[in-house]
C-alpha cells in the first residue's frame, strides 16, 4: 500500500473515542518505528506540530528533541505559550532560540513580499540546521504533514510555507498525522490534552506577522502591529466571534497620516482590520461585525497602542483582494 494514501473505508476522526483509539495505535507505531532513538521537531505551536509533539512525548517521552525557533514575527504570546505547554506541562525536551535579531537584521529595508518570504523561510533552515548539527544521535526528523498537504504538495502551500525543512537532513521521516484531515488532527489533539486555543487556533501563516507588517519591517511598527492584533484577538476572543470567524488579523502599512492626541499633532500608521470566512482559503467573504464591537476595537488600538492614529476595516471580499495585504 503506498502509505502517502488515506484508504477509503478509514473512518473520520470525529469524537473522543476514535481519537484515543488512534492515539494508542499511533503511540505503538511510534515506539515501533523509532526504539530507543531521538526523534527531532521544528514545533511552531502551530496546530499540526503541536499536535505531533504532544503524540511524540506521549509515545517516547524525552527522546523527541523540539526545537522551537522564534523568528520575532510570532503573535504577542505565541512562544511563551509552546514553553509553557510543552515545557512545563508536558515536560518536553524543548530548545528554545530566539533568533528575533537574526531575523530582522536580514530583513531591514527588503520592502518586496516575495523577497521577504524567502529570506524568512531560508532563514529558518538555516537556524534550525545549525542547532540540529548540535546535537548528537538523531535518527528520526518528525514533521507535522497532514493529508491535504499531500494533496496538495505540488501546489501554494509547499513552497511557501517557512516548515520546509533542508533537504540534506537525513533522517527517517516520522509522520503520525499525515493520513488526517484538518478537523481530525484538531480532535485529536483535544484529546490529548492540549490547551482548546492552541487546538482550535485560526491558521497563522509561516512567516507570521512579517507579511502584515507591510513593506520593510520596522521594530517599532512591528511592535505596533504585535499590540494591535493582540487586542483584536482579545476582542474577538470576549464577544466571542473568535468562534466562528475563520481568520482575523491586523495589517501595519508603512504610511503615516496626521492626527492629533492631547492637543497635539499625532503622526500614526492606520491598523487595517481584516476578518474573513472561507472554508478552502481560495475565496473568502467578509464577518459583519457589530458597529459597537469596532468602534471598541477602534478605542482600544488607537489609546493603547503607540504609533497607531487610526484603525480602519478592509470589506474586500477574496477575489478580488486576497485573505493576507502581502
Ligand atoms: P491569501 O493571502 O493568498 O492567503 O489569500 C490564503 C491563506 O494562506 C495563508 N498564507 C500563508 N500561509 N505561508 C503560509 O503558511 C505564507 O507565506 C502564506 N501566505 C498566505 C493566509 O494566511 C490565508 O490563510
Amino acid at each position: 500500500m503506498d502509505t502517502n494514501i488515506r484508504p477509503d473505508n478509514m473512518e473520520r476522526i470525529t469524537t473522543r473515542a476514535l481519537a484515543d483509539a488512534f492515539i494508542e495505535e499511533q503511540v505503538a507505531q511510534i515506539r515501533k518505528q523509532v526504539g530507543d532513538q531521538k526523534v527531532l521537531l521544528a514545533l511552531s505551536g502551530g496546530v499540526d506540530s503541536s499536535v505531533v509533539a504532544a503524540l511524540l512525548i506521549k509515545a517516547v517521552g524525552k527522546q523527541l528533541v523540539c526545537v522551537h525557533v522564534n523568528h520575532g514575527l510570532m503573535r504577542k504570546g505565541e512562544s511563551e505559550q509552546v514553553i509553557e505547554v510543552f515545557q512545563k506541562g508536558l515536560d518536553a525536551n524543548l530548545i528554545y532560540i530566539d533568533a528575533t535579531d537574526r531575523f530582522l537584521d536580514l530583513l531591514a529595508g527588503v520592502e518586496e513580499p516575495e523577497r521577504k518570504r524567502k529570506i524568512i523561510g531560508g532563514e529558518f533552515i538555516k537556524v534550525f540546521d545549525e542547532e540540529a548539527k548540535k546535537l548528537d544521535g538523531i535518527a528520526f526528523l518528525a514533521q507535522g504533514t497532514i493529508y491535504p498537504d499531500i494533496l496538495e504538495s505540488k501546489g501554494v502551500k509547499a513552497h511557501h510555507n517557512v516548515g520546509g525543512l533542508p533537504e540534506d537532513m537525513k533522517m527517517e521521516l516520522v509522520e503520525p498525522v499525515k493520513l488526517l484531515y484538518k478537523d481530525e488532527v484538531r480532535v485529536v489533539g483535544e484529546a490529548l490534552g492540549l490547551p482548546h486555543g492552541m487546538v482550535y487556533r485560526q491558521p497563522f501563516p509561516g512567516p507570521g506577522l512579517g507579511v502584515r507588517c507591510l513593506g520593510a519591517i520596522t521594530r517599532d511598527r512591528l511592535h505596533a502591529l504585535r499590540e494591535a492584533d493582540a487586542i483584536l484577538r482579545e476582542e474577538f476572543d470576549k464577544s466571542g466571534l473568535a468562534e466562528h470567524v475563520w481568520q482575523y488579523f491586523i495589517a501595519v502599512p508603512d504610511f503615516k497620516s496626521v492626527g492629533v492626541r492631547d492637543g497635539k499633532r499625532y503622526e500614526g500608521w492606520p491598523a487595517i482590520m481584516r476578518a474573513v470566512n472561507t472554508t478552502d482559503a481560495m475565496s473568502a467573504t467578509i464577518e459583519e461585525i457589530p458597529y459597537e464591537l469596532l468602534h471598541r476595537i477602534t478605542d482600544r488600538i488607537t489609546h493603547e497602542v503607540e504609533g497607531i492614529n487610526r484603525v480602519l476595516y478592509d470589506l474586500t471580499p477574496k477575489p478580488i483582494g486576497t485573505i493576507e495585504w502581502e
